[in-house]
């Protein structure tokens, strides 16, 4: 059965505004690109802005849109809260705003009930009223927990995400998927909440390793693999550039891939739609993605398992005959240009593939025995299978 694709080129939603009069300095006369991102079952969107420099219009950005905010609680990690949020946290003290800057231990391991729950009672200690607003500065971690967090006090106040990790701009921040990890399984206690905007600044990538960079070119690559071969091939094409940290090629690359994915989630908010469809599309490269990272014992990446995962999705889609030879070879040079893992025959020796299959049990997006395994067509054009976890270890293996 097809998922949903999105013709080539396609730019839901999304106007560029250029907002800069030209006697500004250079970093800051790129357009900011505004997305709306609609929540139809809500009846309301959110903006997501992307542009250079943008960090620095958060107080002004508050003050619009939350005017009776008299509290923020700035979240970060112990990373990122030196690099970025210190001095975003000033700004909005500048502007009058009283400001609970908190950082947690930078890493997965942080994202824990016990840390939401330290999360809440800070609010509690400074205060917060319902009109009060939680600011998420950091990767995924940052966002998923802070959001958490934000979902629950009082049942609920305003959070606005400002990513920092490329993983983070073009994916975890924009959903409204939030979650903490359980002894038993990752992301396991979690809600939907909707940010209330979304600021996304490429300028924030300059401190970011090399290696979290490419695991978000791993979530961008999916992107187009999914919905926009025109995408795929820019997001290859830029990959240097991107390296180099060019803020400019970035606003545009961030800017397409959060589009697809929001065309994506907003028809599917809640991933409610049968079959593997709608919000579940996303999920290509992650069936294995996510067993091999459990494999690994979290060595690899989260971006770098599902570059493997892609390995692996082209690989299944051409012993299905469900596309034309040639796939996976056009994935791993994809993939190796993005200086990301392809060697996936490694995982699937004798001694690993068991372990493999038993992860893919686990996998939480199954039904009973049998997985939907997201495939492609084409570049561009997705499908779901239905699979059980040694059908897929015998299609990989073959
Ligand atoms: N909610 C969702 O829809 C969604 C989607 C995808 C992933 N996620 C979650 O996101 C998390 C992974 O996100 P991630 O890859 O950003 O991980 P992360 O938050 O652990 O960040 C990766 C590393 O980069 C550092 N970092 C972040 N920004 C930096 C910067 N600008 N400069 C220097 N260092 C920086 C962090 O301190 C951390 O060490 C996982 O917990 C995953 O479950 C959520």
């Amino acid at each position: 059965m097809r998922s949903h694709s999105l013709a080539k080129g396609t730019r839901l939603g999304m106007s560029v505004e250029s907002t800069n009069p030209p006697s500004n300095p250079p970093r800051r006369r790129t357009g900011i690109v505004k997305l709306a991102i609609s929540v139809p079952e809500e009846d309301m969107s959110y903006p997501v802005l992307v542009g250079t420099g943008l960090a620095e219009r958060l107080p002004v950005e508050i003050k619009k849109r939350h005017p009776q905010a008299t509290r923020v609680a700035l979240i970060s990690d112990d990373n990122v809260m030196p690099l970025h949020g210190e001095r975003m946290a000033n700004a909005l003290r500048h502007e009058g705003l009283e400001v609970t800057a908190h950082a947690i231990v930078a890493g997965e391991a942080s994202k824990t009930p016990e840390q939401l729950l330290r999360l809440v009672e800070l609010f509690v200690e400074a205060k917060f009223t319902r009109k009060d607003v939680v600011v998420a500065v950091g990767g995924g971690v940052v966002g998923d927990l802070a959001g958490t967090a934000a979902a629950l006090f009082m049942r609920g106040i305003p959070i606005i995400q400002c990513p920092t990790s490329l993983l983070a701009q073009v994916d975890a921040s924009v959903g409204g998927k939030v979650a903490v990890d359980l002894p038993s399984g990752k992301n396991l206690l979690g809600t939907f909440h909707f940010p209330s905007f979304v600021l996304i600044d490429p300028l924030a990538l300059k401190t970011l390793p090399d290696r979290e960079l490419a695991c978000g070119l791993a979530e961008m690559l999916k992107h187009g693999l999914l919905f926009s071969e025109e995408h795929a091939d820019a997001v290859v094409a830029a990959s240097e550039t991107v390296f180099a940290r060019d803020s400019e090629a970035l606003v545009n690359l961030i800017a397409t891939s959060v589009a697809l994915k929001s065309n994506c989630v907003s028809r599917d908010p809640r991933e409610q739609a049968p079959g593997g469809r709608g919000r579940a599309a996303l999920n290509l490269g992650h069936t294995v993605g996510h067993a091999l990272e459990s494999v690994s014992n979290y060595e690899l990446r989260h971006g770098e398992a599902v570059a493997l995962g892609l390995v692996a999705a082209a690989r299944v889609s051409e012993r299905k005959g469900l596309c034309g030879p040639g796939l996976e070879d056009h994935v791993v040079a994809a993939l190796r240009q993005l200086r990301l893992p392809v060697d996936l025959d490694q995982w699937l020796d004798d001694e690993r593939a068991p372990k493999i299959e038993r992860a893919l049990v686990n996998d939480k997006k199954r039904e009973p025995y049998r997985l939907h395994y997201i495939a492609l067509v084409r570049v561009g054009e997705a499908c779901t299978l239905t699979l059980s976890p040694a059908e897929i270890i015998a299609l990989l293996r073959t």
